[in-house]
C-alpha cells in the first residue's frame, strides 16, 4: 500500500461506490483460507479496475493470476454481454473458493478459470485479447508482457499490478537476489522503453502501470 494514512484511506473508501457485500463476503473468507490474504485486491483497486473495464466494454479479458477471484469478478462488470473473462492461476489449492464466489456473481458465468502455468498456457490460446490484468508472479513479468503483447489488439490495454512493490524501486540499492525488485524494475523500463505503446504508472495502491497498444 502506498504511504497513505488511515484517515485518507477511510475517506477514499468513504466516498467511493461502497464494495459489493458479495466482496465482502470473499475478502472475509480470504483472509480464513488462505496465507497471504493481502495479495487481494481489495475495495479501491477492485473498483478502479470495475470502472476500467466499464469504460473499455472488452469482449476478451486475460487475467493472470487469479487467487480467490477478487480482481476477476471485479473486472467482469465491464464485458460485453457476450465477453469471456480468462483468468489463469497455477495455485489449485484456492480454486475452490474462487469458484465459489465467482459462480455467485452477477457475471460468473463470463469467467472460465483455468489452473496451470500461465507462460504455458498463454500461448496455446487463440484469442485477441481487449484487456489484459497481469497480477501473477512479480518475477516473471516480463516474460508475461513478452507474451501477451501479441495477443492484445491494437487500442487495447494491458494492466500491471504492484510495479511500486511498496517503493521498493526506489532503493538504490537493491540487491541482485532480490529478484521480485530487480524483475519489476527490468518491467518498468521494458514498457517505458517500447514504442509500441504508451503507458501511464499509476500510484493506486502498490502501483499499476497503464498500458496502451498504439
Ligand atoms: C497477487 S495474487 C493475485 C490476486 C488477484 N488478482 C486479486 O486481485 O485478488 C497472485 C497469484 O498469481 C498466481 N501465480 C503465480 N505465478 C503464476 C503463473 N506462472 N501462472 C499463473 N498464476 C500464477 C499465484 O498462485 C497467486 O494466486
Amino acid at each position: 500500500m502506498m504511504n497513505f494514512s488511515k484517515d485518507f484511506i477511510n475517506y477514499i473508501s468513504s466516498h467511493s461506490s461502497p464494495e459489493d457485500s458479495l466482496l465482502q463476503e470473499l475478502t472475509r473468507a480470504t483472509h480464513l483460507h488462505a496465507m497471504q490474504a493481502r495479495m487481494l485486491s481489495g475495495h479501491i483497486q477492485g473498483k478502479f479496475l470495475e470502472f476500467i473495464s466499464k469504460m473499455i466494454s472488452p469482449s476478451n479479458i486475460l487475467e493472470i493470476g487469479t487467487f480467490t477471484g477478487y480482481s476477476a469478478i471485479c473486472l467482469a462488470q465491464g464485458l460485453t454481454s457476450g465477453g469471456i473473462l480468462h483468468t489463469i492461476d497455477i495455485d489449485d489449492e484456492l480454486r475452490y473458493l474462487a469458484e465459489h464466489f465467482i459462480s455467485r456473481s452477477s457475471a460468473g458465468n463470463k469467467i472460465r478459470l483455468y489452473t496451470g502455468d500461465a507462460l504455458k498456457i498463454i500461448p496455446q490460446m487463440d484469442i485477441l485479447f481487449d484487456l489484459v490484468f497481469i497480477d501473477g508472479d512479480k518475477r516473471e513479468y516480463t516474460a508475461y508482457y513478452s507474451l501477451v503483447i501479441e495477443k492484445v489488439r491494437k487500442g487495447g490495454y494491458i494492466i500491471a499490478d504492484n510495479v511500486l512493490w511498496s517503493g521498493k524501486v526506489l532503493d538504490s540499492n537493491v540487491k541482485s537476489n532480490d529478484k521480485f525488485t530487480v524483475e519489476l524494475l527490468k518491467f518498468n523500463d521494458l514498457v517505458q522503453n517500447d514504442s509500441r505503446v504508451e503507458n501511464l504508472l499509476l500510484p493506486v495502491r502498490d502501483g499499476m502501470m497503464l498500458i496502451r497498444i498504439s
